[in-house]
């Protein structure tokens, strides 16, 4: 197939951005998509418009004319919503946003792994903080068809922990969730120093116990939903972590779940040993945890019988990715890595390739496909 000209034109500027550090390569990409969405609003419905009655879904009481969303990290601080709606999403997830700013770690601290198309990043939850997000997340979110769901992370700060950990991201909830068309808990950052601690299943029912009680004290009950760690691999079965996990938050009705975060091990590179010890320590992202993200939308959907939505994440980079992740039972899909090395257009020919997949089995609809390759 031609290259279409988005693609043609994000070849271009890859070079150009490779040329950089990955992180200040984000940030100019950053800038140029909040200098596009004021200036050039119509130049993206030119280049990137494209929409299909077989994408749409209800899901959460909420309209998505299409599955495909961006998934946490990319605008932590709710910048680029208006970019992403025209670049074709069908949702934002905005964040991990914290109750209290953070710088994050010391930079360097996102590295590429091309020959893997893979990141590996120990951002540490930079960002402006929750009431710096919140009337952005107030001007954007809560509009017809274009879910904006905000991902919230305890504030990066070792001296947080116990019972202030839990006010800490109760904080964050009070303060954004009223906006919110969605609330992720992000229990699963590898990056912190002091670790994963909310997918401890003690911990997850505490935290769980305090914001469902926030919930219940709100005029609207958004929905909530879990981002957890992947598995070391694609089959886990016996694996009673996730069990545990699945088992608290079934208790405490979360809405759905989002798997997956970004993983701490270094499974299946091909990137030099050297390399990555000069790297050091971060999650890794991208193709590397494709299939272990798939086995858990699958475990997730075949243990809630399909009774609680997923959205799935990690390693999606086109069209036939997504379809899979969906068969496996994903209502809604997100990207990020695959964006970084294809540009937007990614989101574009992942709509169209979804339709024509589903043209090709006689599918009408993107609902009917969700799970139907999750034994
Ligand atoms: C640089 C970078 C920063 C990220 N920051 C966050 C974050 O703040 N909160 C979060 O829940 N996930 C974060 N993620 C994880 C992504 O949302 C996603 O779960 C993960 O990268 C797997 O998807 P991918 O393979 O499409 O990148 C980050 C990922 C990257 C690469």
């Amino acid at each position: 197939m031609r290259p279409t000209y988005p693609e043609r034109m994000y070849s271009r500027l890859r070079s150009a951005l490779f040329a950089l550090g990955p992180e200040t390569a984000h940030n100019v990409a950053s800038l140029s998509a909040r200098f596009a969405q004021s200036a050039a609003p119509f130049l993206l419905d030119a280049m990137y418009e494209y929409a299909h009655p077989s994408l749409h879904q209800e899901i959460f009481g909420k309209t998505f004319a299409n599955p495909v969303g961006l998934a946490a990290g990319f605008d932590k601080n709710a910048r680029m919503i208006p970019f992403f709606r025209k670049a074709g999403c069908g949702f934002v997830e905005v964040g991990s946003v914290s109750a209290k700013r953070s710088k994050g770690n010391k930079k360097p601290r996102a590295f590429r792994l091309p020959e893997d198309e893979a990141l590996i990043n120990r951002m540490g939850l930079n960002n402006v903080g929750a009431k710096a997000v919140q009337p952005r997340l107030r001007e954007h979110a809560g509009q017809i068809a274009f879910p904006v769901g905000v991902n919230i992370a305890k504030t990066h700060s070792p001296d947080i922990m116990g019972d202030a950990a839990i006010e800490d991201f109760c904080e964050s909830f009070r303060i954004l969730a009223p906006y919110a068309d969605y609330v992720a808990l992000n229990i699963s950052c590898p990056n912190t120093e002091e670790g994963k601690t909310f997918e401890d299943p003690n911990s997850l029912d505490q935290l769980l116990t305090a914001i469902m009680h926030e919930r219940s004290q709100m005029e609207r009950r958004m929905p909530v939903l879990v981002k957890l760690s992947p598995p070391h691999t694609p089959n886990f079965v016996l694996d009673s972590f996730f069990d545990e996990i699945l088992l608290v938050s079934l208790a405490h009705k979360v809405n759905g779940f989002i798997a997956t975060n970004t993983a701490s091990d270094r499974e299946n590179l091909v990137t030099s040993p050297a390399r990555l010890e000069q790297i050091g320590r971060g999650g890794l992202s991208g193709q590397p945890i494709r299939e272990r993200a798939n086995g858990l939308v699958k475990y997730l959907y075949r243990k809630t019988k399909g009774n609680k939505p997923i959205i799935g994440v990690g390693g999606i980079a086109s069209a036939e990715q997504a379809y899979e992740r969906v068969k496996a039972g994903a209502s809604l899909i997100q990207i990020y890595t695959g964006l970084v090395y294809q540009g937007p257009g990614l989101i574009r020919d992942i709509k169209e390739g979804l339709v024509r997949l589903m043209e090709e089995d006689g599918h009408s609809s993107i609902s009917k496909v969700v799970g139907i390759e999750a034994e």
